[in-house]
């Protein structure tokens, strides 16, 4: 294991794509800022800073509370957070494990700058670049609803690999975007192929893949990680669930996709021609379907 002398400090400001005290870039598209890349699909405004916490709850929720699914010893030195968004999971991070030095990634400065622990310091970079942390360094690498912004993802777990010690652990935890019936009434066919499969089609055209989950275990595999798990969480859309957890979780689920439907449209669909009254055409059927009284739509986590 590398030393703490050979490892590049890297303080809150200092490995900017996006310079303190510079005017900001950023790309406009329906309203929503994205980064100036146009690389990232996931806007990084203030709604979607509101759409990240309103998520992060949902899957404290999904985790009985639990930050994370995977068991971390205590005493774990080192943690890395790819793409950290408001910072909320390093922060809460830091609180359960005082004793932990935590470095959070990510290509848009909009971590809480308030009540920042000392054990947390934020990079700003793209985490398909190599990252600021030595080889077999890290403790427990998590990554969280990076779709949107990661293009190699076989480079990115290879990365992961190379800078886990042995015996490390990997979280990765990403939403598809497939919503399927609960009662099976529809059979295997998802709901709202229509919208979904054109958003399926615009991300191909823009070669970035918003549902990468299945393909995980290969990547894995291939990156050299071995005794990998998938846990599946349910997560209940519209008004139909009669459980008190699922009903949690549709409650929130329903705000990320009907309050914030839009923060992942707008370069997607804008880069390849369309208008926002294009998509407003088209965006309430999706809406619709969802609150069919006859489906009882879910996606997984
Ligand atoms: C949907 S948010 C999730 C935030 C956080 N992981 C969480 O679960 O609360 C995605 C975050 O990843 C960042 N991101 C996406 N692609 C990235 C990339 N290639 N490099 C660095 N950050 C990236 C975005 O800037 C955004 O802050």
């Amino acid at each position: 294991m590398a030393s703490q002398q050979e490892e590049p400090s890297v303080p809150i400001g200092d490995s900017g794509a996006d310079p303190v005290g510079e005017e900001p870039q950023y790309i406009e598209a329906f309203g929503h800022k994205y980064h100036h890349s146009g690389r990232i699909f996931v806007p990084f405004d203030e709604k979607e800073q509101q759409r990240m916490e309103v998520q992060h709850k949902l899957i404290r929720h999904c985790l009985n509370g639990a930050l994370t699914a995977t068991r971390i010893p205590l005493n774990v030195e080192r943690i890395l957070d790819l793409g950290s968004g408001t910072g909320v999971w390093p922060l809460e991070m830091a609180v359960r494990y005082p004793q932990a030095e935590i470095l959070g990634i990510d290509i848009s400065r909009i971590q809480r700058t308030n009540a920042v622990p000392p054990n947390v310091r934020f990079a700003i970079d793209n985490v398909e670049n190599p990252w600021p942390i030595s080889a077999s360094s890290v403790d427990f690498l998590h990554a969280r609803h990076l779709a949107g912004g990661v293009t190699d993802w076989p480079s990115l777990f290879k990365q992961a690999y190379e800078k886990l010690k042995p015996g490390g652990l990997l979280e990765w935890t990403e939403q598809a975007i497939q919503i399927f019936d609960f009662d099976g009434n529809f059979g295997d066919a998802e709901l709202c192929p229509s919208f979904l499969n054109l958003w399926r089609d615009l991300s191909k055209q823009n070669n970035i893949d918003f549902t990468p989950s299945p393909n995980g275990p290969v990547w894995l595999v291939d990156a050299g990680f071995e005794n990998i798990a998938q846990r599946t969480e349910i997560i209940p859309l519209g008004e139909w669930a009669q459980d008190e957890k699922l009903r949690t979780r549709q409650t929130l689920m329903n705000k990320i996709s009907f309050e914030h439907f839009e923060n992942h449209c707008g370069l997607l669909f804008t880069k390849c021609g369309w208008t926002k009254e294009r998509f407003d055409a088209v965006a309430p059927t999706f809406f619709s379907e969802l609150r069919e009284a006859s489906q009882k739509p879910y996606t997984m986590m």
